[in-house]
């Protein structure tokens, strides 16, 4: 069954951190790596769901704020009393922030949920300080193009959850029209360290041709002093 993204979310919500994912793994793995040079004060979590990099963060030592468009992922994110009165119910293209109200932008597994990635990359780059830096994951085209779903299972039911597929070029392009300037720019496949994860859930025989694909992107972004 086909369900829109925020809809998708909401039958999700109560799995979404207790299921076997090795997308999910992956990002983890590669996005600490760009973020632990980071160090940054105050960060803001775009489509933060169940708030799974916040508690990390605020362990750094940053203040940290979610926000989300679907409650029952802000909900569980709030079983985590740390992150009481740190989240917001908000559609990515309208953030319930003060412009340059963060050093840090994140962004993860949720871009090609968004349907105006102009309005959203406008909306990071306001939200943003001078000098800040955005950093965003999602699903590669490629994974898409190799016929990956966003989906999940619910029982016996498979949901396949509405999203934008788009070229790597548009995302860069929508960056670069709101005054973004990139960092970086990383294709990520799953390896060694995702093996376990397709063991535990019976899948070992996919992993072969799973880790020869680009899964995910990482972009870092800066909105430049001058
Ligand atoms: C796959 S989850 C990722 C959650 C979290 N960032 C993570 O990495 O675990 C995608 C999230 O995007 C949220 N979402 C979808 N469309 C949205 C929109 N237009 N504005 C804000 N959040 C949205 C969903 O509710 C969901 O929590």
């Amino acid at each position: 069954m086909r369900v829109a993204a925020v809809q998708a979310h909401r039958l999700w919500a109560p799995l979404y951190d207790s299921c076997l994912n090795p997308i999910l793994a992956l990002e983890r793995r590669a996005m600490e790596s760009v973020l632990k040079p980071l160090q940054p004060c105050r960060v803001v979590d775009v489509a933060c769901g169940t708030g799974r990099w916040l508690p990390h963060l605020q362990n750094a030592g940053s203040q940290v704020f979610g926000c989300d468009a679907c409650e029952e992922m802000l909900y569980e994110a709030t079983k985590n009393h740390s992150l009481r009165g740190r989240l917001a119910l908000a559609d990515a293209e309208r953030l319930p922030f003060r412009s340059s109200a963060a050093d840090l932008i994140l962004c993860s597994l949720s871009l090609g949920y968004f349907q105006r990635l102009d309005q959203v990359f406008r909306e990071f780059a306001r939200t943003v300080t001078l000098g800040g830096v955005i950093a965003v994951s999602d699903l590669h085209p490629d994974a898409l193009a190799a016929g990956w779903k966003r989906s999940f299972n619910v029982g016996r039911e498979k949901y396949e959850i509405m999203h934008y597929s788009r070229a790597l070029e548009e995302i860069g392009q929508a960056a670069t029209d709101a005054g973004l300037r990139c960092r970086s720019f990383e294709e990520v496949s799953l390896g060694a360290a995702e093996l376990p994860i397709f063991q535990r859930a019976g899948r070992e025989r996919y992993f072969e041709s799973a880790k020869s694909i680009a899964a995910l992107f990482i972009g870092v972004w800066e909105k430049p002093c001058c």
